[in-house]
């Protein structure tokens, strides 16, 4: 069964409860106030229409019938009349004699001038002792009851007591009123469903054609309903798991496309070398290399394009392995001072080969001891030098190393005065197999992998490795490590 055939069910039963109760209560009241089991079928007719006097006045009115009956004569004796009507004003009502056409006797309760044209005529049988009237806009009920003087000339006593006109109207309305009553708890259910409806149903439907566009694979839409009820809230989860997954299919398609990216990378860079090393297998195969010279060169090329190959390979799998984090780390206190100074001392021959002027700040007697993997950082600050090499296009060639620190970090720069790296290039520096040379070209660049690993080696020493680049005037490489003592 559906929420809305629930909710429709549930209110019509409500309603009909509601109905039930109301009557039951109606029912319940008239039978406590009249004491008659059978009352409540006379209730509208009998206590509206034909008693319209309170106990009291009624008793009162009894008591005025009596003597009518009895002693017709007394309702002329105006003390006594003034002592009725003194009873009938504590109770709010007054009494009025009349003998033939004239007036005996009209409580001042009423200061109705008008009052003696609108009573009703004699009626010596009495067929009808309680009714109504009114005078203008004012309402009266009476009890009257017409007898003989002793004279034999008619008269009349009447009880008689002014109903507001708001109980008047009521009265006259009632079944009107009951059906309005009836018809507005109708409507404000009505309106109650479709109130519920629109704010449970409606943003449900919205979820499952949501649910059913993701079943599809469409991700592709927003959920937007800023009710925040429960309902809300679920549309808030569900919400976040579509952009969430979206995410993670778009992520998903990045790798794919990085994945694909890196397969041509690497087949270009593995089939670069391979390439020219056949070239000159065959050169020699056919004979080219005619003169021991010449096959010297030859030899020494395919040798030189074999450490390349060795070298790519080497870095690839090193990455791959980093990138698993499938290489222990060794981490012991190392003085980065002192490391630094090996480290220079070491490529100072080469560097001097190469005409590049390596400086190194030193500042002596000091020591700044960091925890670090001696082997992987040594190739961290390789890979950063022989970049600065490759990328030189100045004639005075110059690298500067040094470092700053502060009290738990220290950074060391590596700066150059090279070609600089473009604003475009900047951001992808640090990711596998990038190069800004978008040629592959072997002669001005190796494959793109070693800031690749020199930032995996830094991040799994706990630091940040980032660069600073003006194009045309060089770069600088900072890496950052932890230090275990204070200054
Ligand atoms: N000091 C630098 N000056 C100018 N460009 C640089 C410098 N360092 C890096 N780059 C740019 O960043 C790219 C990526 O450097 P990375 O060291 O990762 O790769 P590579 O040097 O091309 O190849 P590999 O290091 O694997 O031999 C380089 O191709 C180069 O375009
Ligand atoms: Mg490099």
């Amino acid at each position: 069964m559906s929420i809305r055939i629930k909710l429709l069910l549930s209110y019509t039963g409500m309603l009909v409860i509601s109905l039930l109760v109301f009557i039951l209560t109606a029912s319940l009241f008239t039978i406590a106030a009249t004491g008659d089991i059978h009352s409540f079928r006379d209730f509208y007719n009998v206590h509206y229409q034909l008693n319209p006097l309170t106990e009291q006045e009624e008793s009162i009115f009894l008591e005025l019938k009596y003597l009518a009956k009895n002693e017709p004569d007394q309702l002329q004796n105006n003390q006594l009349l003034q002592d009725y009507d003194f009873k009938l004003k504590t109770v709010r009502a007054g009494l009025y004699v009349r003998r033939e056409d004239s007036q005996v006797f009209e409580s001042h309760t009423f200061n109705q001038p008008e009052l003696r044209q609108h009573l009703p005529l004699y009626d010596l049988n009495n067929n009808q002792i309680r009714s109504t009237f009114n005078i203008g806009e004012r309402f009266y009920a009476y009890a009257k009851f017409d007898f003989l003087y002793s004279d034999g000339k008619k008269g009349s006593v009447f009880v008689i007591r002014e109903r507001s006109p708001f109980g008047e109207v009521t009265r006259r309305l009632f079944p009107i009123i009951i059906l309005v009553l009836i018809g507005l708890i109708v409507i404000a259910n009505v309106l109650l469903y479709r109130w519920i409806t629109r704010s449970v149903v409606k943003p449900l439907h919205l979820l499952r054609n949501s649910a059913e566009h993701i079943q599809e694979g469409n991700l592709q839409f927003s959920l937007d309903l800023d009710s925040k009820d429960e309902i809300g809230q679920l549309n808030e989860a569900f919400e976040n798991m579509r952009q969430r997954l979206q995410e993670s299919v778009q992520l998903r398609l990045q790798d794919e496309e990085n994945r694909k990216e890196l397969i041509s990378n690497i087949s270009h860079d593995l089939r670069t070398p391979i390439t020219n090393i056949k070239g000159y297998i065959e050169g020699i195969r056919d004979g080219v290399a005619d003169t021991p010279e010449k096959m010297d060169k030859y030899v020494n090329i395919i040798y030189s394009k074999a450490v390349d190959l060795d070298k790519l390979v080497d870095e690839l799998f090193l990455y791959s392995k980093l990138d698993l984090r499938q290489v222990p780390f060794m981490f012991e206190h190392v003085d980065i001072v002192n490391f630094l100074d090996d480290c220079i001392d070491e490529l100072h021959y080469v560097m001097e080969e190469k005409a590049i002027e390596l400086k190194w700040d030193k500042r002596p007697h000091q020591s700044i001891q960091v925890i670090a993997d001696l082997e992987k950082l040594k190739r961290t600050v390789l890979n950063i030098i022989e970049n600065a090499q490759n990328f030189m296009d100045k004639q005075h060639k110059f690298i500067h190393v040094s470092v700053q620190t502060s009290a738990t970090w220290v950074t060391v720069e590596i700066k150059d005065n090279g070609m600089g790296i473009s604003r475009e290039d900047m951001p992808h520096i640090f990711e596998r197999l990038y190069r800004a040379e978008r040629s592959r070209n072997s002669a001005t660049g190796g494959s793109g992998l070693g800031l690749a690993i020199a930032s995996q080696i830094i991040a799994e020493h706990g630091g940040r490795i980032w660069a600073e680049s003006e194009p045309g005037a060089g770069t600088s490489l900072f890496f950052t490590l932890k230090r275990t003592t204070n200054l």
